[in-house]
């Protein structure tokens, strides 16, 4: 017999309520720099704090938006990064310019590490997470942006930008391992397509600017070998990667 509407209400906080009686513990990558490394992780019993027994959390966060069972890289965007403005925009910059769809997709993508996973060396993590999926060059023009970024070219027209003299001081020096990894890029047959990254790759937005994900589906679709059993879960290398994006908190 089919549910009403109230009995369905009813069954749904149910399971929010036994969802929420799941202990959540978070990785020490959302922690560290903020506590010292050397302390335990969790406070000793912290399972069976209250007196209550707790279970850790092993599955949906609840307070999370669920993701679908085989999800794709749109569901991605849609439930997991943070709004894709700046992804749109330097995306919608790229196909104004007439460029390939390589690029288009290369700069569509070029910061999904940052909008979903981790800001450190965000051009490796976010070339990573592609590479199975993507044309080798697409990749490898997303891992080496991080690097070009810090190096103008005035024979395309771009310099230093401002944004990271505001962002990190008139001092900052790019670290030798991004120096090293310019010095690869410089004189790679691919280094214009990720230079064509940095070109697109713009800060300053017209906040009126009408953006939308549908210019890009066909280009996605041409370009982004989607795994039919869902991101996450079709055995890749990186796999695990997409799991962690859709479970944060998952326990073990
Ligand atoms: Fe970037
Ligand atoms: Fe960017």
């Amino acid at each position: 017999m089919a549910m009403t509407l109230s009995q369905r209400a009813d069954a749904l906080e149910h399971q929010m309520i036994e969802e929420l009686d799941r202990k959540v513990v978070k990785s020490v990558l959302f922690t560290s720099g903020e506590k010292d490394p050397r302390q335990p992780i969790m406070p000793q019993g912290a399972a069976r704090e209250q007196g209550k027994p707790k279970h850790f959390l092993m599955g949906d966060d609840p307070r999370l938006p669920r993701m679908p069972e085989k999800p794709t890289l749109l569901d991605f965007f849609k439930y997991r990064f943070a709004p894709a403005n700046h992804l749109l925009q330097s995306a919608t910059h790229a196909l104004k310019g007439g460029h390939s769809e390589k690029v288009v997709l290369a700069c569509l993508l070029h910061d999904i590490a940052v909008s979903g996973f981790i800001r450190v060396d965000h051009g490796y993590w976010g070339a990573q997470l592609l590479e199975p999926y993507v044309d080798e060059e697409v990749s490898w023009a997303i891992r080496y942006h991080q690097a070009l970024r810090f190096f103008p070219d005035e024979s395309v027209g771009y310099a230093y930008p401002d944004a990271y003299i505001r962002y990190f001081g008139e001092d900052y020096r790019p670290e030798p391992y991004v120096e090293q990894a310019y010095q690869e890029a410089r004189n790679h047959k691919w280094y214009m397509t990720s230079r064509l990254i940095t070109l697109n790759d713009i800060y300053s937005f017209d906040p009126n600017a009408v953006v939308s994900m549908d210019d890009f589906i066909d280009i996605i679709g041409r370009n982004f070998k989607q795994p039919k059993e869902g991101l996450g879960f079709d055995g890749s290398p990186v796999a695990h990667m997409w799991r962690t994006i859709i479970w944060p908190t998952k326990f073990l």
